[in-house]
């Protein structure tokens, strides 16, 4: 490569105006990547502000309807939906439950807004009266028992109409089991977006009060990832991918730009980056505040999450990025 020769090469020409700018840009954020996260609970007329989460709510199936035309409104062209049951036990019955809160909420949600795609997070931890993410045996989240609930679950999601499942437990062979299942019921046009790297992050503290899914004892650390890791990212997505996902994501976000530009790096497949609930605490509390300005911050946040080679952002800041554009 040649050494910029000025004066004749000046890189400020290109920068000049709004016009230029933006037809040399590289990278851009638009409505039709953002997946917008949903918290549902059981009931009727429940809407319950998150705390740690200003402006988002826990909301019952029944005023669900009324958001999701908003959000298709929106343009948004995806829901991923967490489920908050009424009672949790030590094999998370209601996470695979026919009549449990996410599948009926999808019932729903899907006779409202049929094209708005309704993605699944499969997980236990929600589920589970010790609120870890699967069967626990001798204090440690079983791996292979766990599988053949994780199936269940998505199966049923599946089977209650959902376009797309995402399983975020991180048990090893999840995706296989998963794809199994639904391939062995006629769902085989049904598909896996893996939460492939997802570390084991203190940025989940505001879903978690969202969720009603900290765990009792102990933390998750012997199945989500260790933060300082990337080569290790790596095998986690190679193995999702070889046992069917057909869509990786890389989660938290922000902190982890670098290991989503590994995995697009790396491979071809789609790849989303979850923009978790502790991304938007910081960012909103700050805001509300008066501390920064809230609309640039985001946007060049997923601007950045872009950049680094994401095609899909889940975020909570949908609806409003969706205002804003
Ligand atoms: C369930 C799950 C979690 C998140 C998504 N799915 C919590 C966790 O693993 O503890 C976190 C999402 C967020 O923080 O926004 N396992």
């Amino acid at each position: 490569m040649k050494l910029s020769n000025f004066p004749n090469t000046r890189l400020r020409r290109l920068r000049r105006s709004e016009a230029l700018r933006a037809l040399v840009r590289e990278t851009k954020v638009e409505v039709g990547d953002l997946i917008y996260p949903l918290f549902v609970v059981e009931g009727n007329k429940m809407k319950q502000e998150i705390s740690s989460m200003p402006g988002l709510y826990r909301l019952s199936a029944d005023l669900l309807t009324k958001e999701v035309e908003e959000i298709a409104k929106l343009g948004i062209p995806a829901i991923i939906l967490f489920g908050i049951p009424q009672k949790k036990d030590e094999v998370a019955s209601l996470a695979y439950h026919p009549k449990g809160v996410i599948q009926q909420a999808i019932r729903a949600i899907k006779k409202v807004t049929p094209d708005l795609l309704v993605i699944t997070d499969v997980c236990l931890c929600e589920y589970t009266s010790h609120g870890h993410c699967g069967v626990v045996v001798d204090s440690y989240v079983d791996n292979d028992k766990t599988l053949e609930l994780l199936a269940k679950t998505a199966l049923s999601h599946a089977e209650a109409g959902a376009d797309m499942v995402a399983p975020s437990d991180m048990m090893d062979g999840r995706v296989k089991a998963i794809r199994q299942a639904l391939d062995g019921n006629g769902l085989q046009n049904v598909p896996i977006m893996a939460y492939a790297a997802k570390y084991a992050s203190a940025f989940y503290g505001p879903f978690r009060e969202a969720a009603e899914s900290a765990p009792q004892f102990g933390d998750r650390r012997s199945y989500q990832m260790d933060p300082p890791n990337w080569r290790e990212a790596l095998r986690e997505v190679e193995q999702d991918i070889a046992e069917g996902a057909d869509i990786v994501m890389v989660k938290p976000a922000l902190p982890y730009l670098d290991v989503i530009r590994k995995v697009r790096d790396t491979y071809d497949h789609p790849l989303a980056a979850y923009s978790v609930s502790g991304e938007y605490a910081m960012v909103k509390a700050a805001a509300q505040q008066g501390w920064l300005d809230e609309r640039g911050i985001v946007l060049e946040m997923l601007t950045a999450i872009k950049r680094a080679g994401a095609d899909i952002i889940i975020t909570y800041y949908a609806k409003e990025v969706a205002q804003w554009l």
